[in-house]
């Protein structure tokens, strides 16, 4: 039976009471607006431990002032049904107030990791992710957490700050689950026109054109780069960033270097008005899957 709790005292308690039992936490962190992508988080996080947990959050202060935090997609009937059907035990559904009080006037910053890819371009956004994540850390610990590698950065981020604070949580990474076409599943791909959800195509191209590259023995980050944008410049309105990173510590790799272990291809794209992110790990992961249209 899937038990639904506002609060942090009540989302301690309900864990609490499961780990009475003997039962570990599985828990997937989202802001709901669920879709496949979750669900193989909650997967994972019951193959991992025994009761999966999931917070549905919108949070807002890691939206940008210019972002889209008032029109994100919000449907909680329809996630509270999907984790019902996915054997979900506990859903932590908190209001803004509950996840920063009155006065509230901390928060976690992470250097470094935030500082290349989407950081430059979204100031402040993996601060309120840190923050947020901190603050639900701190009432699920000890626990799984299970992130997806879509966000790439963030499951760094992430990854680090438990490490950092000290959190009983061991922080894993799943690989990113796409559409037929190969788009991302992401809960803004609602906004996409059908016209646009045509040209947002062109991102799983651009990351398996590369990687098709790669393989055939291509190795100068430039040369990588370049296959990729190529592929994805007609269809964008505009390009944040095609970069090349170290998988580990996110420095980006300049274009006269050449690849000698894995590295990872980022992607992050403007189709309309609404951002996509992507990405690949050269010499670790297989390329996006395209077949029929969706
Ligand atoms: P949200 O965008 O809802 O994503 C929740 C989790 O689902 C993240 O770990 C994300 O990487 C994962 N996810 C989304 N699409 C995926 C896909 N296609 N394949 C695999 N995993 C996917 O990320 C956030 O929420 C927030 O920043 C949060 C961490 C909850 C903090 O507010």
């Amino acid at each position: 039976m899937l038990e639904v709790v506002r609060t942090g005292q009540d989302f301690r308690e309900a864990l609490s009471r499961a780990r009475a039992r003997g039962l570990r936490i599985g828990f997937v962190p989202t802001m709901g607006a669920l879709h496949g992508g979750h669900l193989k988080l909650v997967e994972e996080a019951l193959r991992m431990a025994d009761v999966a947990v999931v917070s549905i959050f919108v949070n807002p202060t890691q939206f940008g002032p210019h972002e889209d935090l008032s029109r994100y997609p919000r449907d909680l009937d329809a996630d509270l049904a999907k984790c019902a059907a996915a054997g979900v035990g506990v859903v932590f559904t908190p209001d803004a107030v509950e996840m920063y009080p009155p006065g509230d006037s901390t928060r976690v910053r992470v250097s470094g990791l935030t500082e290349t890819l989407c950081g430059p371009f979204r100031p402040g956004h993996f601060e309120g992710v840190a923050t947020v994540v901190a603050k639900l850390f701190a009432l699920a610990e000890p626990c799984v957490a299970v992130f997806g590698r879509k966000d790439f950065q963030q499951l760094r981020v992430v990854d680090r700050l438990a490490r950092d604070l000290l959190f009983e949580v061991s922080v894993i990474g799943i690989p990113i689950v796409r559409e037929h076409d190969g788009l991302a599943l992401s809960s803004r791909n609602v906004y996409l026109s059908a016209e646009e959800r045509e040209r947002a195509r062109a991102i799983p191209r651009a990351l398996g054109r590369a990687w098709s590259a790669f393989a055939a023995g291509e190795g100068r980050v430039g040369a990588l780069r370049a296959v990729a944008r190529d592929e994805l410049t007609p269809a964008m309105t505009r390009i944040d960033y095609v970069a090349m990173a170290d998988p580990t510590t996110l420095h980006i790799l300049p274009d006269d270097a050449s690849l000698n272990g894995p590295a990872l291809l980022a992607i992050a794209a403007h189709v309309g008005t609404t951002r996509l992110i992507d990405n690949i790990v050269l010499g670790e992961d297989a390329p996006p899957e395209m077949t029929a249209a969706p």
